[in-house]
């Protein structure tokens, strides 16, 4: 591998002077603040909310430092790894030039965002067990190609992708390779954060939203170099992470055993439901998850969807999705809930 950031960051960015925030000047305790332009007298509200939050959030960075095992200097916070991902693109692809490399079925985002940013996309297709098809990316791979997302465990497939195959796309390529782990809370397999010293290439998303239950607060994660996260830090808008979103979250991870409880029952849960799914005679596969929701392959997806809908609950058709024809996407829900989910499938007559 070869890669330099200086070969890859736009070169408006690299001589991009970022926003100075009043924040970002003055560091420090002071008794009067007078140079936000903010509200003195407070908020109309029960709690404060009249002043800037941190811009650098590193109250929060500093306690997910603890539980990941990586330096403060290697977090980005962004509002949802969505923000991440949209700031990847503006960091590193030039509209109309560059292009990105995503491997569907996958996450929409990454489409979106390219779209967005005017960036070309290469699709590759996973195989049909869902993992990375390695020399159709080297086939893809250009001198523009600037990124490569990897979604492990994938969304909307459940599977988690090779090891060694990831790492191989991390040893070769001279972009960099997002692998976004919003699920790794439910996988069997070690997250990458631990491959960070090894690659100067790697980025990895996590996220608040999905096992932590944040999802509304809109807090996710970057995880890479020094070098990188700088960028990152550059391009964010000043103040990304609100002040309500910053407090709630670092009460939110102290509490790593009801997560970890938590966790524990999805899986259990997750297992339940696959039992009971395997019962019903219009499911034809379940693949394996190694996240908190299924993907089963039914023989009318459209109808079951429509049935389920007019019953109340709401799941996630997939069945437009290339190789993912008659699928459907189940998050795992309360034990309550997936027994409603079962019992109204029960009563579905196709
Ligand atoms: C794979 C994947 N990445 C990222 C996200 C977005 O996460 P966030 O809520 O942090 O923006 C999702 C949400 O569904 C997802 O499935």
């Amino acid at each position: 591998m070869n890669f330099d950031i200086n070969n890859i960051i736009r070169t408006n960015i690299k001589n991009l002077k970022p926003y100075s925030s009043a924040r970002d000047e003055f560091k420090g305790e002071a008794s009067v603040y007078l140079d936000a332009n903010e509200n003195a007298f407070g908020s109309p509200l029960a709690t404060s909310y009249n002043r800037y939050p941190d811009p650098m959030a590193y109250a929060v960075k500093t306690r997910l430092s603890q539980i990941k095992g990586v330096p403060p200097k290697n977090i980005f916070l962004g509002n949802g790894s969505d923000e991440a991902i949209d700031i990847l693109f503006r960091s590193f692809c030039n509209p109309g030039v560059d292009n990105v490399i995503i491997v569907p079925p996958t996450y929409g985002m990454y489409e979106v965002s390219a779209n967005i940013n005017d960036v070309e996309l290469k699709r590759v297709n996973l195989t049909a067990d869902y993992q990375l098809n390695l020399e159709g990316i080297a086939e893809a791979i250009d001198k523009n190609t600037k990124l490569i997302f990897i979604c492990s465990p994938n969304n909307p497939t459940g599977n988690s992708i090779h090891r060694e195959d990831i790492e191989t796309l991390l040893a070769n390529f001279n972009g960099i390779v997002v692998i976004d782990e919003a699920y790794i809370n439910f996988s069997r397999q070690k997250s990458f954060i631990q491959e960070l010293t090894e690659y100067a290439n790697l980025v990895v998303l996590q996220t608040l939203s999905k096992a932590w239950g944040l999802a509304a607060l809109r807090v996710g994660m970057a995880f890479a170099s020094e070098e990188i996260i700088e960028v990152f830090n550059k391009v964010k808008p000043p103040y990304n992470i609100n002040e309500a979103s910053q407090q709630l979250a670092l009460e939110a991870l102290q509490n790593t055993n009801q997560v970890n409880d938590w966790i524990k029952e999805t899986l259990k849960e997750r297992d339940q439901l696959v039992i009971n799914l395997k019962n019903l005679d219009f499911v034809l596969d379940i693949y394996p998850s190694d996240a908190n929701f299924i993907l089963v392959k039914t023989t009318a997806a459209d109808a079951i969807y429509n049935f389920l809908v007019e019953n109340g609950i709401i799941i996630r058709n997939r069945n437009k999705v290339e190789l993912c024809e008659g699928c459907l996407r189940i998050t795992i829900g309360t034990p309550q809930e997936n027994q409603t989910l079962i019992e109204t499938l029960k009563s579905y007559k196709g």
